[in-house]
């Protein structure tokens, strides 16, 4: 192992600096790593410091093994890490087996790969309709107005979300979701608030008219006398709106940047010469839009070799697992033929991500909207980059779209 050869004041490799995001090369910052240090410590100062994991098996070491690896401290880095998590062992995501099982169990049946195929159809209708809003409507921001609409328009009724309430929802995850950028925002927090408020009346009405949802499965599992508390179906009713909406939204925005890049493969798509299948992976492992999922060591352990201390935070970089050239033939090039495509950009182990059938739907559908022959889609200004060390991706994709 060659731990010791990293250089952790080399400013080149802050992991967790949002200009490396914004304006740097976190590729090749992770390649070097993948090469000189696959389990790395990084030193935070006036913080505690991390592992970071950049190499495909020795990430899915930590994500499979919840044996060694906790989540219930937060699964993401923050500045103040011994500060407590709010949700931590409540939140489905933070919490660690035997309780992961019972919360997740009260999901799967909605969100197995046969029931998200019921929004096939609804996905197609919505990816439609946002994709004829912008055709011939001049420039406008991909990002605004069909990636971050799409998600939730699609899985309102699974999530809970009545139809009046899409915009308002999906406006305050949005908002959630800029605590990737600014941690300790209060905006975000607020609107974090605003989710949970919004939950406990929808969980108050389920319980009086039960209906096909997340919120009502739980009340179902309340009422045969599983024991789980109001406070922790609320918390992961927004662990789940905000996980849908913030996550699609980016493989859409990087997805599209990189067709319009490469416009023979989307042609060889719109052709039926690559599969949809095959296309919609490469999207996901390309843009990969969770960039780091921490866990915490119970024990002392090791990885690869390295011993980890027992409470120290170990971050695995999804981005670059992708990237990892003993797994993946020629990683840096876009193809979206690509096959075998074992991307880890939905995690892997027992938090695998649950709507990953969903967001595999949504994505596929969305795509035969991008490539159809009756549009064309042209870059109309500068992408701009998230500043974020969470969230991977755009936040503004200006183009126009115009019919043929
Ligand atoms: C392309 C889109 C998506 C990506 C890349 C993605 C990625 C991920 C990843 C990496 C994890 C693992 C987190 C961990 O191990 O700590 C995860 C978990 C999760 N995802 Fe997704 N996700 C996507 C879409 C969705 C959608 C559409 C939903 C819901 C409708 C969703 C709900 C969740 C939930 C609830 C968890 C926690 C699962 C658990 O703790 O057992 N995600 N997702």
């Amino acid at each position: 192992m060659v731990v010791e050869r990293y250089a952790p004041a080399d400013p080149g490799l802050a992991l967790t600096d949002p200009a490396l995001y914004a304006h740097g090369d976190p590729h090749a910052v992770w390649a070097r790593l993948r090469r000189e240090a696959p389990v790395s410590w990084h030193d935070e100062p006036g913080h505690e410091g991390f592992w970071a994991v950049t190499t495909y098996p020795e990430g899915l070491d930590v994500l499979t093994d919840s044996s060694r690896f906790s989540s219930t401290r937060g699964t993401f880095l923050r500045p103040n890490l011994s500060d407590p998590f709010p949700g931590g062992g409540r939140m489905m995501t933070l919490t660690d087996p035997p309780r992961h099982g019972v919360l997740r169990g009260v999901l799967s049946r909605l969100f197995s790969p046969r029931a998200a195929r019921s929004f096939e159809a609804r996905a197609g209708e919505v990816a439609h309709r946002l994709m004829a809003e912008v055709t011939d409507a001049g420039p406008r921001d991909f990002v605004d107005d069909v990636a971050a609409r799409y998600p939730l328009a699609v899985t309102a009724a699974l999530l809970g979300v009545a139809p009046e309430d899409v915009d308002r929802v999906a406006a305050w995850t949005g908002t959630a979701a800029d605590n990737i950028v600014d941690i300790d925002g209060s905006t975000a927090q607020q609107a974090h608030l605003e989710v949970l408020q919004y939950y406990a009346e929808v969980l108050e009405d389920r319980r009086r008219r039960p209906g096909d949802d997340v919120v009502s499965a739980f009340v179902l599992a309340q009422a045969e006398g599983l024991d789980i508390s109001d406070e922790e179906i609320i918390l992961t009713c927004d662990n789940l709106v905000v996980a849908a909406g913030e996550t699609t939204r980016q493989v859409t925005g990087a997805g599209l940047l990189a067709l319009l890049d490469a416009p023979e493969q989307a042609a060889a798509l719109r052709r039926g010469e690559i599969s949809r299948k095959h296309a919609v992976e490469e999207m996901l492992r390309w843009s990969a839009p969770v960039n780091h999922i921490m866990r915490t060591a119970l024990a002392d352990t090791e990885v690869a070799g390295v011993p980890i201390g027992a409470g120290q935070a170990v971050s695995v970089w999804l981005p670059s697992l992708n990237r990892d050239e003993s797994v993946f033939e020629r990683p840096e090039e876009f193809r979206l033929d690509r096959r075998p495509n074992r991307h880890a950009s939905f995690g892997g182990g027992g938090h695998f991500c649950i709507g990953a059938p969903l967001a595999r739907l949504m994505i596929a559908a969305l795509l035969d909207e991008l490539v159809d022959e009756r549009i064309e889609i042209a870059l109309a200004g500068e992408p701009r980059r998230i500043p974020s060390y969470i969230t991977g991706g755009l936040d503004r994709l200006p183009i126009t779209v115009t019919s043929r």
